[in-house]
C-alpha cells in the first residue's frame, strides 16, 4: 500500500487546477446506461472510483473508450442486469445503477452496499422512491432485486432528508417513467443541476434540478451527447484549506466561486483573503486564522464533505471552534489521527471542540476515508518535522495527482510506492 511523506512547515504559493467533479462524473457514468447511443464525457477526473465505476458499467455490457486523458466515451448494449457485490461494496454509488437497468431492461439485482467508514449510510429513500414509481423490490441473500412488471410510471415524491444519492438516483430513473414525476425536497448541490444538463442533452425533459423541487416529464427514449463535467467543488475547497492553513497563496484554476460560497464565507471568517478571479478563485492567507463555529448542512450549506478538512486548518487557529456534523452520524474518524500530531479536539456527539494549538507535529497517521485522509495531508503540510500518512488509497478515490499538485505550490511531499 502507497504512503505520503510530507515534512511540513513549507507556504504554499501558486496555482492548482482543479479537476472534473467525481460525484458528478460517478453519475453522468451511470446515466449511459438510460441512453442508446454513445454519451462523451469530458474533463472526467482519473481517480479509482471512475476506475470502479468504469468496471461496474462495463460488467453490465457498455464499453467504455478513453478518447483522451480526461475523456471518456461510453456506449453499447446492456447485456447484464446484475451489479456485484465485490464492486457495490468497494463504491456505495454502484447502487445508482438500480433504476436506470429497471428502466431500460424491467429488471435490476444490485448487491446492499452496507456500512461504510462515515455511517451507516441506508438507501431506503431510493427504495422508497422507486416503488412509488411502479417498482416491485425484494431483499435476497444480500441483494436488492428490482422488476417493474408494469413499467415504471412518474410519482411525486417527497424525500424526508434531501439526498443527494437518492435525488439523483429517481432523477435518472425518471426520465424513461411514464409521465412526470416530481421531486420534493431534492438535494440541491451543482453536480445535480451539471447531471441535468448532461441528461437533457441526451433528449431528457427535466426542470428545476438545482433547487429543492425537479420536475421530470418520461421521454420514450434517451440518446447520446457530449458534456463536459464541472470542477470539483470539494477539490478546490481542499486547496482552499491549503492555502489557508500554510499562510499560502493559492489560485484555484478553474474553481467556480458560486460553488464554494459556504467554504469562502467561513475561511474569510477566519481572516483568510478569498477573491473570484479571471482564472478561479484566490484564496490568501496572511497571519494566524481564528476559529470558527460551522454546522454541516446539505447545500448551499457548509459541505459534509469539507468538514475534515476545515478541522485541520482549525486545529492551528487562534481560539476554539466547534464544527457540527449534521449529515452523517459518524464523521469524526480523522479526530484521533489530528490528535496524534498534536491537535486539542474532543467529540461531544456530533460536535468536535478544537483547541487551537501554536503548532502541530509531524507522526505517522492512517487514513480512515476519502475526505480523512485529505484532512491529514493538510494537518501534515502545517506541521513540524514529517509526517507519514499511510492507506493513501482513500485519498486516490477523491484526489487526482495531489502529490504533483501541491509540490508544484512548493509543499515537500511524495509517495512512496509499495
Ligand atoms: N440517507 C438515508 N437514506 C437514504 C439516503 C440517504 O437515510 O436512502 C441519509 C444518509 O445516511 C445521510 C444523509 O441521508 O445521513 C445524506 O446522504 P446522501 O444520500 O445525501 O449522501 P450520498 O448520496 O450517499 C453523496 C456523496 C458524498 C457526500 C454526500 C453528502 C457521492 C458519490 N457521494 O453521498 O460524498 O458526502 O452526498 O453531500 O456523490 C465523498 O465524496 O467523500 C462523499 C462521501
Amino acid at each position: 500500500m502507497d504512503r505520503i511523506e510530507i515534512t511540513g512547515g513549507e507556504r504554499l504559493a501558486g496555482t492548482i487546477q482543479i479537476g472534473g467533479a467525481k460525484n458528478a462524473a460517478l453519475k453522468m457514468m451511470v446515466a449511459a446506461l438510460l441512453g442508446d447511443e454513445r454519451l462523451v464525457l469530458h474533463n472526467v477526473p482519473r481517480l479509482a472510483d471512475v476506475a470502479t465505476m468504469r468496471k461496474l458499467i462495463e460488467q453490465l455490457g457498455l464499453t467504455v473508450e478513453a478518447l483522451a486523458p480526461h475523456t471518456l466515451s461510453i456506449g453499447g448494449a446492456i447485456t447484464s442486469v446484475v451489479a456485484p457485490y465485490d464492486i457495490v461494496s468497494q463504491m456505495r454509488a454502484s447502487i445508482l445503477v438500480l433504476g436506470p437497468l429497471l428502466a431500460r431492461q424491467g429488471e435490476a439485482k444490485v448487491s446492499l452496499p452496507g456500512g461504510c467508514a462515515i455511517g451507516t449510510r441506508p438507501v431506503d429513500f431510493h427504495l422508497k422512491g422507486l416503488e412509488q414509481m411502479g417498482a416491485v423490490i425484494e431483499l435476497e441473500a444480500g441483494y436488492i432485486a428490482a422488476t417493474a412488471p408494469r413499467g415504471l410510471q412518474g410519482a411525486e415524491i417527497l424525500l424526508p432528508f434531501p439526498s443527494v444519492g437518492a435525488t439523483e438516483h429517481l432523477m435518472m430513473t425518471a426520465t424513461l417513467a411514464r409521465g412526470t414525476t416530481v421531486i420534493a425536497n431534492a438535494a440541491m448541490e451543482p453536480e445535480i443541476a451539471d447531471q441535468a444538463l448532461c441528461l437533457n442533452a441526451m433528449g431528457a425533459r427535466i426542470s428545476g434540478a438545482g433547487t429543492s423541487r425537479i420536475v421530470i416529464e418520461g421521454v420514450g427514449r434517451l440518446g447520446g451527447a457530449t458534456h463536459t463535467v464541472l470542477p470539483d467543488r470539494i477539490e478546490a475547497g481542499t486547496y482552499a484549506c491549503a492555502a489557508a492553513i500554510t499562510g499560502g497563496d493559492i489560485l484555484l484554476g478553474g474553481a467556480k466561486a458560486v460553488h464554494l460560497k459556504a467554504l469562502l464565507q467561513v475561511l474569510s471568517e477566519a481572516g483568510a483573503e478569498c477573491s473570484e478571479e479571471a482564472g478561479g478563485v484566490r484564496v490568501r492567507a496572511r497571519g494566524k486564522l481564528q476559529g470558527v463555529d460551522v454546522k454541516t448542512e446539505p447545500y448551499p450549506g457548509f459541505a459534509t464533505d469539507m468538514q475534515a478538512q476545515l478541522m485541520a486548518v482549525m486545529c492551528v487557529a487562534d481560539g476554539a471552534s466547534m464544527l457540527t456534523e449534521n449529515v452523517f452520524e459518524n464523521r469524526f474518524m480523522h479526530v484521533p489521527e489530528l490528535s496524534r500530531m498534536g491537535a486539542r479536539i474532543v467529540v461531544h456527539g456530533a460536535s468536535a471542540i478544537v483547541r487551537g494549538v501554536r503548532e502541530l507535529s509531524g507522526a505517522p497517521v492512517m487514513a480512515t476515508d476519502l475526505r480523512a485522509s485529505s484532512s491529514l495531508i493538510l494537518a501534515a503540510l502545517a506541521a513540524k518535522g514529517k509526517s507519514v500518512v499511510s492507506r493513501v488509497y482513500h485519498l486516490d478515490r477523491g484526489y487526482e495527482a495531489v502529490e504533483r499538485k501541491l509540490s508544484a505550490c512548493g509543499a515537500r511531499i511524495a509517495r512512496v510506492k509499495e
